[in-house]
């Protein structure tokens, strides 16, 4: 098979490339990234080496660089990851985020129609959902719930999910779609909760945890997301939408003093700082659909998890301090400073 992995620069889509070609060397994996702030080659150098993959940097809006990709390599299978992914920036500037994650989406979808891929898979988010109270521990997303957004970065995922699901009804073109919980593990940019805690305490730099800290994310490895996915493009009904999460629902404030604990640091670097503008309340996800239909469970526990995930930042310090060095602390001090 050749598959088209869009955004496979950034977090999960690297971290989906490395799978892939672990997982199936037999498969071509085409890389499709504009390389934005989040989006990083260094983060896919070992795949560079490999025969079986291809880098190819571009934009998903950008309807002539798409169309002429799709034309040359002929896909069979697309897995668009490509996205402005962080809720904080969507509240700055949402508009960027409507560019990219709905009308590249579309820019997509018709590439995908009109060159004919045997599958279209839409990687999207648990937070299409809205959020659930936390006084009801016995409420879990489903693939039924109705969608819900809070931030701009949500609504232009629902929006992105509602026009995959019209390309099916509409067009008959085999779609998929994932909604994913709060993934964490290695190459995971530095703005995000679990990365900017460890950078963070290993710099003894202030914790800014949001509000009381009470908000609750449903975490999940991210491998066991990657492989999940691998097993709806193989195996997932066309037309239908899969929840995956594995109920491992952890309060911030919880998982920020596991960082600590992990990395031998004091909880006096703990700060609370102005709660997120509309700021979600707790995800969780009720994999059932996916677990029935195509025997998926996570595999990895998060005491693992983390122990991993902390022990990969200080492997690879070179890695998030590039990062952080650079136009992220222009972004750090617009987010944070007197917060
Ligand atoms: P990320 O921000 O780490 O990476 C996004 C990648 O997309 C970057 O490499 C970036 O350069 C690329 N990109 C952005 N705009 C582009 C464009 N216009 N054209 C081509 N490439 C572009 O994001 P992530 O955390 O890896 O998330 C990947 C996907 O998974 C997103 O669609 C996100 O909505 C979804 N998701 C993320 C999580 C999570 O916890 N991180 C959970 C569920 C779903
Ligand atoms: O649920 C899936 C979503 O998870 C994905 O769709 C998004 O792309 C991904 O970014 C993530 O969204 P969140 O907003 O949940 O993740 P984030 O890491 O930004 O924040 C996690 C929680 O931690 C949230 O309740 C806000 C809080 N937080 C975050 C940051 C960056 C803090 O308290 N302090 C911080 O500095």
């Amino acid at each position: 098979m050749k598959i088209l992995v869009t955004g496979g620069a950034g977090f999960i889509g690297a971290n989906f490339v490395y799978y892939m070609l672990e997982k199936h060397p037999e498969d071509d994996i085409v890389c499709l990234d504009a390389l934005t702030y989040a989006g990083n080659l260094e983060t896919l150098e070992k795949a560079l080496k490999n025969s079986k993959f291809k880098f190819v940097r571009g934009d998903i809006a950008d309807r002539a660089t798409v169309n002429e990709l799709f034309a040359a390599e002929k896909f069979d299978v697309v897995v668009n990851f490509a996205a402005e992914s962080h809720v904080d920036r969507s509240i700055l500037n949402p508009e960027i985020f409507l560019v990219t994650n709905v009308l590249g989406t579309q820019v997509l979808l018709d590439a995908a129609k009109e060159y004919g891929a045997a599958r279209y898979h839409q990687v999207s988010t648990d937070e299409v959902y809205g959020d659930l109270p936390l006084d009801r521990p016995d409420l879990f997303f489903t693939e039924e719930t109705p969608i819900h957004t809070s931030s701009p970065y949500s609504a232009s995922k629902a929006a992105a999910d509602l026009l995959t699901l019209a390309y099916y009804r509409t067009y008959n073109l085999p779609v998929t779609i994932s909604r994913c919980s709060n993934n964490y593990g290695p190459y995971h940019f530095p703005e995000k909760l679990i990365p900017l805690m460890i950078a963070n305490a290993l710099n003894d730099k202030p914790l800014p945890v949001y509000g009381e800290g009470k908000n609750v994310r449903d975490w999940l490895y991210v491998t066991d997301h990657c492989r999940a996915i691998d097993l709806i493009i193989r195996g997932g009904k066309v037309g239908e939408v899969y929840n995956i999460g594995g109920h491992n629902e952890k309060a911030n404030i919880d998982v920020v003093k596991l960082i600590l604990k992990e990395l031998g640091k004091g909880e006096e670097l703990i700060t609370y700082v102005t709660d997120r503008k509309g700021h979600d309340m707790r995800y969780a996800i009720d994999p059932t659909k996916i677990h029935n239909e195509l025997g998926w469970l996570p595999e990895t526990s998060f005491d693992t998890g983390i122990k991993q995930t902390v022990k990969w930042y200080l492997d690879n310090r070179t890695w998030w301090e590039n990062i952080i060095s650079g136009e992220y602390m222009d972004y750090y001090k617009k987010m944070y400073e007197g917060r």
